[in-house]
């Protein structure tokens, strides 16, 4: 598709963000269908993000994809946020509508469209989240729905007890667990720490706890040592490309109102993924 006059303009900002693989799958789907869009990555220093986001207003955006360190604070600039978004606290997609801003999140359903695909079925399950970020919040908010037990483990209790009582506005059942022992009760482990994206980090916990009937997801999206060593063990192990596909699928339809080619999104993602 070339640029011309009528493009609309979309994109990510975020500090850094050139590493950022949205704008090679955005790109991808609208080439695919024709749409004359195009999706690109803006670098924005955090004392900047008030002017940055009056210039999306300003520059009539269709929408951007938020991302660190920018989830939270973006909040504050703007005119909406939806209700899944205000519970998890952090804003990964704004949509322009005719000057209203409004912010959406949509890392959680991404995460749970990720499970749909691979055929993992929350449903009265057991399920053990490490961290208690703002992923953990948003994958927590869709879980807690299905879970029978959502078992939190943070190395922050406070940070662990606030999020325990938030989701207790949405399901009972969950608590805060102070040791990885628990595990053992699990039927889906979930990594939801950053330990994985450093060569020299340590496991989020011991694999060796680990049986060949549990589920392990990593949010991080490659195969972490975590993820490899419960392939070795036996466990379905998944991690966080289909939750970065599908949130960008999801963000797509909010911008657009149409459903993209998710599996050339994908294509684009794993492209980037070899090089
Ligand atoms: N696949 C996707 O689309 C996708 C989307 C969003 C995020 N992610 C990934 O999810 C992970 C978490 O992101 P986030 O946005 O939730 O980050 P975050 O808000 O900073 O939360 C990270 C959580 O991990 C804990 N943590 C950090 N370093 C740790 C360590 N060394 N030992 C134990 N716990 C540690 C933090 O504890 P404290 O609160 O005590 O610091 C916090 O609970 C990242 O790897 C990110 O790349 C993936």
């Amino acid at each position: 598709m070339k640029i011309n006059g009528k493009t609309k303009l979309t994109g990510i900002i975020g500090w850094p963000v050139e590493h950022s693989k949205s704008p090679l799958m955005h790109n991808r789907a609208f080439d695919a269908l024709g749409l004359n869009y195009c999706y690109i990555a803006m670098p924005v220093q955090p004392e900047r993000l008030k002017e940055a986001i009056e210039g999306i207003r300003a520059l009539g955006f269709t929408g951007i994809n938020v991302t660190i360190p920018h989830k939270q604070t973006v909040m504050q600039y703007l005119d909406e946020i939806d209700k899944e978004a205000r519970f998890i606290g952090a804003v990964n997609t704004i949509k322009n509508e005719d000057g209203c801003l409004i912010g959406y999140n949509t890392d959680g359903k991404g995460f749970m469209e990720s499970l749909r695909e691979e055929g993992i079925d929350p449903s009265g399950k057991n399920i053990f989240v490490i961290g208690v970020g703002g992923a953990a919040r948003a994958v927590c908010y869709y879980l807690c729905q299905h879970a029978s037990k959502l078992y939190l483990h943070g190395r922050n209790m406070q940070k662990a007890s606030v999020l325990m009582n938030d989701l207790k506005t949405v399901s009972s059942e969950v608590s805060i667990t102070e040791t990885k022992s628990s595990i053992q009760y699990a039927d889906i482990i979930i990594n939801a720490t950053p330990l994985g994206m450093k060569e020299d980090d340590p496991m989020p916990f011991e694999p060796s706890m680990l049986r060949p009937d549990q589920v392990v997801c990593d949010l991080i999206y490659w195969d972490t040592p975590l993820i490899k060593q419960a392939r070795e063990i036996g466990c379905k192990a998944v991690n966080g490309l289909g939750m970065l596909l599908w949130q960008g699928v999801l963000a797509f339809k909010i911008w657009t109102g149409i459903t993209p080619p998710v599996e050339l999104m994908r294509e684009e993602l794993l492209k980037g993924q070899n090089t």
